[in-house]
């Protein structure tokens, strides 16, 4: 395991807690060998006993008692896509909760899991503990999807929820998710929805059977939004949420993400908290919304176990769903700007 933080700690302590009966589901024991961290004597509230640890997360793809790495460092660059590389390089599978190593590099990563034939696994970089990214490429595998949309970024709609349910400043709120372990370790990524942005590639890619690309998708984040702004909407019947949004147009794919009016009357209003929810547009299940906890250790190491799980079992297959010579490039579809904001009647 490389990184120790909210989502690592939370995952040593499922596994402890789920080790028999993930054994028994698996038919061998997940035994995590060797960690890595960068402050080797902060208090994490996990046993770190009988582990080795190592100062350089990139050795763990050395090491003859690692099969599979588990990247929970964060970033698109640095150590944690090293890590990955790393170990890709040496055949070692790969589980990731890395929504921004994904979106900026998710293609050459799949070519290098698909060359050694080994498992790249990302289910939490998507909508913390939701199982959106097994559904996309899994159980709807016979829809043509038309449009998915959501709320991707827990930390946002926490702080847009407690504005307005509690009155608070903006700043309050952030600072609230941050101490709760929902926000990215900078947490201008939630803010200004680049978090969301990279979640909508991936998701993208998946339902659209097209190459990640989160440089095409269109970004406003929600830091100008005022407590004013919250109450004009309310007063208007409506609650302001950031969604991610990517739909088939006639044009291409057209991916944007920005703070939207959405009616109160609409389920997606409903969803408050740092709950996330995802909405697909697919011709044989019509409309389909996944509704669950966004971030969180706990829910997020949850994604992180299911697969471990597939990786014990050997039931892992190509990265993006199929092949990534059979992903088509995305053809970006040009920005439809709406006059005077958004809004979902
Ligand atoms: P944290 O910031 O809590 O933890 C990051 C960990 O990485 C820390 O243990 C830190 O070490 C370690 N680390 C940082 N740099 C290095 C390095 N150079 N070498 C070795 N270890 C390093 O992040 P989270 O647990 O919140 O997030 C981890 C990943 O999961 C990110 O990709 C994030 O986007 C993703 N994610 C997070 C969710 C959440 O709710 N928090 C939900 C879904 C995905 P140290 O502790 O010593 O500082
Ligand atoms: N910072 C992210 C969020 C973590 O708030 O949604 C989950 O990906």
């Amino acid at each position: 395991m490389a990184g120790l933080g909210t989502v690592g700690a939370s995952l040593l302590q499922l596994l402890a807690r789920r080790r028999l009966p993930l054994a028994e589901r698996c038919g061998r024991e997940i035994q995590v060998t060797a960690v890595s961290a960068r402050d080797r004597t902060r208090q994490r509230g996990v046993a770190l006993d009988g582990l080795a640890w190592l100062d350089d997360p990139t050795t763990l793809a050395d090491r003859a008692d690692v099969d599979c790495v588990v990247e929970l460092i964060g970033g698109s660059e640095g150590a944690a896509r090293a890590t990955v590389e790393a170990a890709l390089a040496a055949g070692k599978h790969v589980v990731t909760a890395n929504k921004a190593l994904l979106a900026h590099h998710g293609v050459a990563l799949a070519e290098a899991a698909e060359a050694r034939g080994v498992a790249l696994a990302f289910e939490a970089s998507v909508a913390g503990g939701i199982p959106v990214l097994k559904a996309l490429r899994e159980s709807l595998a016979g829809n043509a999807i038309e449009r998915i949309h959501g709320i991707l970024n827990g930390t946002c709609n926490y702080i847009l929820s407690r504005m307005e349910a509690d009155g608070l400043a903006f700043d309050v709120c952030l600072a609230d998710a941050q101490r709760l372990g929902y926000a990215e370790a900078d947490p201008t990524f939630d803010i200004e929805g680049f978090d969301t942005a990279h979640k909508l590639a991936i998701l993208t890619s998946l339902a659209f059977g097209t190459r990640v690309d989160a440089e095409a998708v269109h970004v406003e984040g929600i830091s100008s939004i005022t407590p004013l702004d919250i109450r004009m909407a309310n007063e208007l019947g409506y609650r302001i949420k950031l969604l991610g949004v990517a739909e088939r147009t006639r044009a291409g794919i057209e991916q944007r993400v920005h703070p939207t009016m959405v009616s109160k009357a609409t389920a997606l209003a409903q969803v408050m908290g740092v709950t996330n929810a995802v909405s697909i547009d697919a011709d044989a299940v019509d409309e389909l919304t996944l509704v669950g906890p966004g971030a969180g250790g706990e829910a997020t190491a949850s994604s992180v176990v299911a697969d471990l799980a597939d990786v014990a079992r050997g039931a892992f297959g190509a990265p993006f769903g199929v092949p990534v010579a059979e992903l088509a490039p995305l053809l970006r579809a040009p920005m439809q700007r709406h006059e005077g904001g958004y809004y979902v009647r």
